[in-house]
């Protein structure tokens, strides 16, 4: 499904989002509406005072100077309220999720927390955590501002149950320029079997682990978009509907394929995250990484320079498809601070917030009113991609399953990578799909 340019950076190229949409259950109904009987939320000047403690995992790094950007702006225009920082380190809320989920279950919930677009967050909506938040999307400027479609992610029953304050891209290979010139490596290679062959003339040249992963939710992202590039766009998206099949030819081939791309990899233990393996490129100990556009914050916040010190490519057979995420926050049931926890949520879905937040990030604005002119090159390039390309959803970060449903793929992926058994990789998937797909 390919779809083109307008002027909104966001707006048309989110309609491609039904391709893959929530296919885990029945909570994204497709029929948002920024009702207008529930009246726009209109905050107090200054805001509504008291504690506001917004739960991430934006804990590090360029990661957290992302947040702090949200911070300096939510102490700026609502200076009433004191924000405390809740972030519980580990990239892709591996450590976080579970605090939360205990948090939620012994009734403490922060005042708002991070959850992404599809899926996962139907998870807490069908528990019954989280509020709709219809008022503060309306007063935002509802699907004027926001892609209907990606609205269309966080309803259910016509409720809209948070704010997202982002969209991040997931196939993308991140490269060492220099490492691969020494290789001999040019040009882009088109698919898979073409960038093993320039990953083993890196090896050749005396690279070690010319890729470099990290833990579980790493290669659980890596194996994605092999899968993506595998399968295509439709077959991947049929993953999720049950119009694929996990035990069929191409999977095995992806199974295989993946196999073949960690035997050119570091080590990683369970825990590690996502920067060291992103490092790996900068110093040259690796010549590539898949990685989430978040690492372009990593990049920049290591001084290196796009062009000289990193380059980027599409992961090779999935140039034309945008691996999508989005990250939201929510309004809690039951949480102390109800409308100092809206302020926060009018600050993330404010084009202002959006601009300093995404700047930081890495990633590009879920608002459709903020021009490309204002962000690096990298961004840029998302901002055309997201327009242009074929939408499809993210497995490793809660796009395309739910929670239980990744955590079995995790765990399938995590056996997988210390017995590197490929009939028993494919049949382990096969068996998480049966036991979660709706
Ligand atoms: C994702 C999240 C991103 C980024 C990444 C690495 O799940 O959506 O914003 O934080 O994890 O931690």
């Amino acid at each position: 499904m390919g779809v083109r340019k307008t002027s909104a950076v966001a707006a048309v190229a989110v309609a491609a989002l039904g391709l893959a949409a929530c296919s885990t259950g029945d909570a994204t109904s497709g029929d948002a509406q920024t009702s207008a009987a529930s009246g726009a939320y209109t905050p107090k000047e200054g805001g509504a005072g008291g504690k506001v403690g917004v739960f991430t995992w934006w804990a590090a790094g360029s990661e957290k100077k992302g947040l702090d950007a949200l911070e300096k702006l939510f102490a700026k225009d609502y200076p009433n309220d004191e924000f405390v920082n809740l972030a519980v380190a580990g990239g892709a809320g591996t450590n976080a999720k579970a605090k939360l989920a205990s948090d939620l279950q012994n009734n403490q919930p922060p005042s708002s927390f991070q959850g992404h677009a599809g899926a996962e967050l139907t998870d807490y909506i069908s528990k019954g955590q989280i509020e709709p938040v219809n008022d503060v999307i309306e007063a935002l400027g509802g699907s004027d501002v926001f892609p209907q479609d990606l609205l269309d992610r966080l309803t259910v029953k016509g409720n809209i149950y948070s704010v997202p304050s982002n969209i991040h891209r997931a196939n993308v290979v991140w490269a060492n320029p220099t490492v691969l010139k020494k290789a001999g490596v040019n040009g882009t290679p088109a698919d898979m079997s073409a960038w093993i062959a320039d990953i083993k003339k890196v090896k050749a040249s005396g690279v070690k682990t010319p890729l470099s992963v990290g833990g579980t939710w790493t290669q659980v992202q890596l194996l994605e978009t092999v899968l993506l590039s595998d399968l295509g766009a439709e077959g991947y998206s049929g993953l999720f509907d049950g119009s694929t099949a996990w035990d069929s030819d191409e999977v095995k081939q992806a199974a295989n394929d993946f196999k073949t791309l960690l035997s050119y990899a570091n080590t990683a233990s369970d825990g590690d995250d996502w920067p060291a393996a992103t490092d790996m490129v900068i110093d040259g100990s690796a010549a590539y990484n898949v990685m989430g556009d978040w690492a372009v914050a990593e990049f920049a916040d290591k001084g290196a320079e796009d062009g000289t010190g990193f380059t980027y490519f599409p992961v090779p057979g999935t140039d034309g498809v945008f691996d999508f995420l989005a990250d939201s926050f929510t309004l809690p049931k039951g949480t102390d601070n109800p409308d100092g926890a809206k302020d926060w949520l009018m600050l993330v879905g404010s084009a202002e917030g959006q601009k300093a937040f995404n700047l930081a990030k890495g990633s590009i604005p879920a608002r459709t009113d903020i021009g490309p002119e204002d962000f690096p090159k990298y961004q840029q390039s998302a901002m055309s991609a997201f327009q242009d390309n074929t939408i499809v959803s993210s497995i490793a970060h809660g796009a395309a399953v739910n929670q239980a449903w990744l955590t079995d793929i995790s765990s399938a992926v995590s056996k997988f990578y210390s017995q590197r058994d490929v009939d028993g990789l494919v049949s382990d998937l096969a068996t998480a799909a049966q036991n979660n797909q709706g």
